[in-house]
């Protein structure tokens, strides 16, 4: 890695991307392994699929060994043990299809829904958006039959990366060159930052504990791990928002494409960094396990057994997600969470009106796997409809999952 800012941000511009890079029967299939490179260069996590004919070009264990996955093109893994390919994950798996090159035939067959290889299986399986590079000569690229399929592709949704103009590999010169794999890799750059549900959306997450000092060395804390928000940043961000962090004491490292991380101790100096940022945010969450009282007064030294008060006097810290929520403007949404150690709706429901939030997320200790440490969690939550609630309860998940869902909720993008 350089030290130069523009060619590290090019280095992590991809970093958590999911690609699903489909090779057909091209000659410029040798293109893919340059492509592949560029795509695992920033930072993207590829998985090969390739049509029996694509592997007459250019070898599955080049590829496997550029991306460090193991490259499949049969529908059968192997026929001794009788595993097979399973496509419906490999198209549940990505987070973009690209294909590329992309033949003439491909795109016939992804027109008709032809089914006749691993690759076209996936691709009729993929959730996922889907991004072709066609690459053929110049004749069959501009014959009717290829123009039709390519306007019906690009009816249906699907990203056309336009072949390039020059010299073709049967000495015809004109359009149908693959582009090149740079090109390309910058395309699905763009793709991923510009069709993202939440591009322009300003969004402020607190996580992790905080802790109050007694002395130079003893603090009051609690064991809160950051893990929940992290994973909403890190979910937040992967759909595009730009993510300010305002995270506790936590052994965790930022997520990919987090714009702002601001790293806090105590209960006072997550209330500035938040209440600072909060008037020019569209969403705020507030999942910060924050001290509700500190010591009164600190000692700069380490205490001493003998010197140790019998008692330490307590005092109030201020309650950020309070403030944010009185604070709140129209077009500003507010999540708080609440853990609680018993069954806790009514609580919950006490804290979504007392703190003027649009939803809180009620996570309670009486169910195994929830809270704090584990990486899972199990959440019900409560959004506040006028003067009522509507209350979603989900299952025990990965705290990814419940991030997933979650935000989906707060940002209505399902
Ligand atoms: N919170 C905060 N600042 C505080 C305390 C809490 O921002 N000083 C936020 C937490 O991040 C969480 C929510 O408020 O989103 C719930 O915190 P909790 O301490 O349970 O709320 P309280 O209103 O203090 O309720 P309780 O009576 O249970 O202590």
């Amino acid at each position: 890695m350089t030290g130069d800012p523009e060619s590290q941000n090019e280095l992590l511009s991809l970093l958590g991307r999911r690609i699903v890079l489909g090779i057909t029967g091209s000659i410029a299939a040798y293109k893919s392994a340059l492509l592949a490179r560029e795509l695992t260069r920033r930072g993207a996590e590829v998985r090969v699929v390739m049509t029996p004919s694509a592997t007459e070009f250019i070898t599955p264990l080049t590829l496997a060994t550029l991306v460090d996955n193991p490259v499949h093109s049969d529908f059968t893994e192997s026929k001794e043990k009788g595993t097979w390919t399973n496509h419906v994950e490999l198209g549940l798996w990505g987070d973009l299809f690209l294909i590329a090159p992309c033949t003439a035939q491909t795109m016939s067959a992804m027109v008709t829904g032809a089914c006749d290889n691993l690759l076209q299986a996936v691709f009729l399986s993929a959730r996922c958006p889907v991004m072709i590079a066609p690459a053929m000569d110049l004749d069959m690229f501009t014959n009717a039959a290829t123009q039709e399929s390519l306007h019906t592709l690009r009816d249906r949704g699907i990203e056309i990366i336009e072949p390039a103009s020059g010299l073709l590999a049967s000495g015809l010169e004109g359009k149908g060159r693959l582009e090149e794999p740079e090109v390309i890799a910058e395309k699905v750059v763009n793709f991923f930052s510009s069709s993202l549900p939440l591009k322009n959306k300003r969004v402020v997450v607190t996580a992790g504990p905080t802790q109050e000092p007694i002395d130079a060395v003893r603090y009051i804390g609690n064991r809160s791990t950051g893990k929940m928000g992290f994973a909403l940043a890190a979910r937040l961000s992967d759909l595009g928002a730009e993510v300010t962090l305002i995270a506790g004491p936590v052994a965790l490292p930022t997520p990919p494409r987090v714009k702002n991380r601001i790293d806090i101790k105590t209960a006072q100096e997550l209330y500035e960094a938040t209440i600072k940022v909060w008037p020019d945010m569209d969403a705020g969450i507030a999942c910060a396990a924050v001290a509700d009282l500190k010591p009164k007064s600190v000692s700069n030294v380490k205490l001493h057994k003998e010197e140790f008060p019998e008692a330490v006097e307590l005092e109030k810290t201020p309650d950020t997600l309070a403030s944010m929520g009185s604070s709140k403007k129209a077009n500003q949404l507010l999540m708080g969470f609440a853990l609680e150690t018993d069954d806790g709706i009514e609580s919950a429901v006490g804290k979504l009106n007392r703190k003027n939030l649009d939803f809180v997320v009620l996570n309670t200790l009486a169910d195994d796997g929830a809270g704090f440490s584990h990486d899972t969690n199990k959440v019900t939550v409560i959004k506040k409809v006028g003067v009522d609630t509507e209350i979603r309860s989900f299952e025990l998940k990965s705290k990814k999952e419940v991030a997933r869902d979650l935000i989906d909720i707060l940002f209505q993008i399902k």
